[in-house]
């Protein structure tokens, strides 16, 4: 029912972990299935994200995308970051099954988060990133694929 490279980044899951004084550090949970995850983000002085890192507690599917996601924003600009979507990931990844979906908006929210924290600290304003949410369990209703 799963990808291979949705097996292989479970498996085999790329930059976990954790940056000391990251440039954003974002954390989003998923009140519904309990789980959690943390984004760190190095940012350069060219707004590029340099280095990225994630931590989470939570389900095979949310390991798999947010490792998938980790890989799709590193060495990109904010911008480019802001527009991977939970769709790219899936896509990145051969696709989710129907009922995990909701696990890859884990990894974008927390990204958003993350970017969200940066621009507060540096008191700026990332043109399209609105504040995040830090529970994504009340909209997953809403969305329709
Ligand atoms: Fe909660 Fe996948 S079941 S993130």
């Amino acid at each position: 029912m799963y990808s291979e490279k949705v097996m292989d980044h479970f498996s085999n899951p790329r930059n976990v972990g954790e940056i000391e004084n990251a440039s954003g550090v974002g954390t989003v949970g998923n009140a519904k299935c309990g789980d959690i995850m943390r984004i760190y983000l190095d940012i350069n002085e060219s707004g590029i994200i340099d280095d990225v890192k994630f931590k989470t507690f939570g389900c095979g599917a949310a390991v798999a995308t947010s490792s998938m996601a980790t890989e799709l924003v590193k060495g990109k600009t904010i911008q480019e970051a802001l527009n991977i979507t939970n769709k790219a990931v899936m896509e990145a990844l051969d696709g989710l099954p129907k009922a995990k979906i909701h696990c890859s908006l884990l990894a974008e929210e927390a990204i958003h988060a993350a970017l969200w924290d940066y621009a507060t600290k540096n008191n700026i304003k990332i043109e399209g990133l609105e504040k995040p949410k830090t529970d994504i369990g009340e909209e997953e209703e809403e969305i329709n694929y």
